[in-house]
């Protein structure tokens, strides 16, 4: 199993910007790349903001966040990942783009580094058939936020190694996260339940004539659920919701897969939640 003294993290958006977090969080230093300057200083700026909230909460010393956050180095250039022990992809969910950057990772990165992949609904083994060597690729799913969920799915594709997979399981687990071992099938574990269910809900919203506080208010207080289904569609963003749901139906052909019109309605309208300002709610 490789010892993972460096990290790299390509796309700094919501999931690629916490995974860094975590990774700087963890002591682990962590080359961050955008394609352009003023993204990567605005993920940066956003993990600032969320390691100084927890300076503020007691929950970590000044000091420590300093350390943190000089640990990630920004860059443009993938060249510059060229001595991480690990990469993590987190760029657009498109498999033709990410076959591009792996093939490139290839060629930038030592042999014996390891490829991992934050795709939450493509193949892994898909992704990792642009390489010529796919033993080395893994999946490395987290979950959004990123910094708050404790779970990481290891998914193991078709021609993953032993050393690969059990050094991303080790990692996730230096992150603080827990990690389950899983193989590269259509969704995953939580994806292949959650999805459906989120659409039943959504669904149930027009079936069942309820608002939007009322359904999020039932699943909240008559399923234990964290937060209601119309807040978590927001938060994930309704376009990667509605994109993961088309990926698993075209895979998996289950009625239940495909996403409510409601929700395709508002991704086209461009309600997408939290990070548009307006989905179910106005934020
Ligand atoms: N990154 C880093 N830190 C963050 C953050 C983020 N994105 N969002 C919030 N925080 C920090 C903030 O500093 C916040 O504190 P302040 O508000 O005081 O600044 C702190 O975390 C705590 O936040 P909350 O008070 O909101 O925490 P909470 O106790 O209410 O829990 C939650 C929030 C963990 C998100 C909880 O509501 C929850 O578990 N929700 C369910 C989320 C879920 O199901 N996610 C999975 C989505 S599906 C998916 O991700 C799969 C996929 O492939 C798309």
């Amino acid at each position: 199993m490789a010892e993972v003294s460096k990290v790299g993290v390509v796309g700094l958006g919501a999931m690629g910007g916490g995974i860094a977090q975590l990774c700087i969080e963890a002591g682990v230093p962590t080359v961050g790349r955008e394609v352009t300057p003023e993204l990567g200083e605005k993920a940066r700026d956003r993990i600032a903001h969320f390691l100084t909230r927890k300076v503020e909460k007691g929950q970590l010393d000044a000091g420590a966040r300093d350390a943190a956050v000089a640990r990630l180095s920004l860059t443009t250039d993938l060249a510059e990942l060229a001595d991480c022990d690990l990469v993590v992809e987190a760029i657009v969910e498109e498999l033709a783009p990410k076959q591009e950057l792996f093939a490139e990772l290839e060629r930038i990165c030592r042999p014996d580094a390891v490829l991992a992949t934050n795709t939450s609904a493509l193949s892994v083994t898909e992704i990792a058939s642009s390489v010529s060597t796919p033993e080395r690729v893994v999946g490395m799913h987290f979950f959004n936020p990123a910094p708050l969920m404790p779970l990481v799915e290891i998914i193991r594709a078709e021609l993953s190694s032993d050393d690969a997979f059990e050094t991303a399981y080790a990692f996730g687990e230096r992150l603080g996260k827990h990690p389950i071992r899983c193989h590269d099938t259509p969704g995953f574990v939580v994806n292949r339940v959650l999805i459906p269910l989120l659409n039943d809900c959504i669904r149930v919203l027009d079936e069942a004539r309820v608002t939007v506080e009322d359904l999020d208010a039932g699943m909240k207080h008559g399923a234990g659920w964290p937060m209601g289904p119309c807040e978590l569609v927001d938060l994930v963003g309704i376009d990667v919701h509605v994109h993961a749901s088309e990926a698993l139906y075209d895979k998996l052909r289950e009625p239940r897969m495909a996403p409510p019109p409601r929700l395709v309605a508002m991704r086209n309208a461009g309600l997408l939640g939290r990070k548009s300002g307006c989905g179910f709610y106005a934020y």
